[in-house]
């Protein structure tokens, strides 16, 4: 299957790579389903959503501070570093992630779609009009968070279960599925509307291939299933292709 997609990747003009919590995991940085995915006896599900936050914002800070700091003391691993490597070599290469730790941006990736956000920045809980802003203090000083506009409470600025995704980023992440070459990697592929944009790649003409350390729902349905783990297997694939694009 590696030299199927080693050979795909040659003939590929042009390639999107969509990552999921799989990729950041050889970091340190535990996937939201699967072992070690629940924070204390809590669901992403139960956590990430605006009811959650408007019932008990200091409790679903806790977590957020939490991650905040396990993600601060991990490093960008191999796919990471290959992904940016991709994205500099060619301006066709383009990487979606629904990631919002930001390895891929401290990786040094280019022109990154971040679908769900950055846990890195925060925005106003009660839209007072003032624009998101980074803050990448560990632990924040006010708990919960304050918003730097009116003083309110402040949030995480991503995208929680149940909100939209911006339409900037969703009109970026559809436009990279007219590609050749569709790659998820490290996503369980069941969280939408990301999951569907492998679907719609393939609906655009684009052969389309998996990479995770098991199946997904979307294994049977693309053309490439590779099982193994996203940090090796995308140094193999940079290995065989030395003069990519
Ligand atoms: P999940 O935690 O749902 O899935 C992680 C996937 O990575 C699983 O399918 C694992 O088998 C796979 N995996 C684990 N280690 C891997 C490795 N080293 N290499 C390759 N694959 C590996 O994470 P996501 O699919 O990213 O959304 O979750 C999607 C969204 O659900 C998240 O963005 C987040 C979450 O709730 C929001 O918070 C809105």
């Amino acid at each position: 299957m590696i030299d199927k997609l080693v050979a795909q990747l040659k003939h590929a003009r042009r390639v999107t790579v969509m990552t999921g919590a799989g990729v950041s995991a050889a970091s340190g940085i535990p996937t939201f389903r699967g072992d070690g995915g629940l924070w204390r006896s809590f669901r992403a599900e139960e956590l990430a959503t605006p009811e959650a936050f408007e019932r008990d914002p200091a409790f679903v800070w806790e977590w957020y501070e939490w991650r905040r700091a396990k993600i601060a003391s991990c490093a960008p691993n191999a796919a990471h570093h290959v992904l940016a490597e991709w994205s500099r070599r060619s301006p066709h290469c383009t990487v979606i992630t629904q990631n919002v730790d930001d390895l891929h941006v401290r990786a040094g990736t280019e022109r990154l779609v971040r679908l769900h956000g950055s846990i890195w920045e925060l925005s106003c809980w009660d839209r007072c009009g003032v624009a998101p802003w980074r803050d990448e203090r560990v632990p924040l000083v006010d708990r919960p968070a304050r918003c730097v506009g009116c003083g309110g409470i402040a949030r995480p600025a991503v995208v929680w279960f149940g909100e939209s995704l911006s339409a900037a980023d969703m009109d970026a992440a559809l436009r990279a599925c007219a590609c050749d070459l569709f790659i998820a990697a490290g996503t369980s592929a069941i969280v939408y509307p990301a999951a569907g944009l492998l679907q719609h790649a393939k609906a655009c003409g684009a052969v389309t291939a998996e990479i995770n350390i098991e199946p997904t729902p979307a294994s049977g349905a693309v053309d490439l299933a590779i099982q193994g783990a996203a940090e090796l297997v995308f140094p193999q694939l940079a290995a065989e292709l030395p003069r990519l694009w």
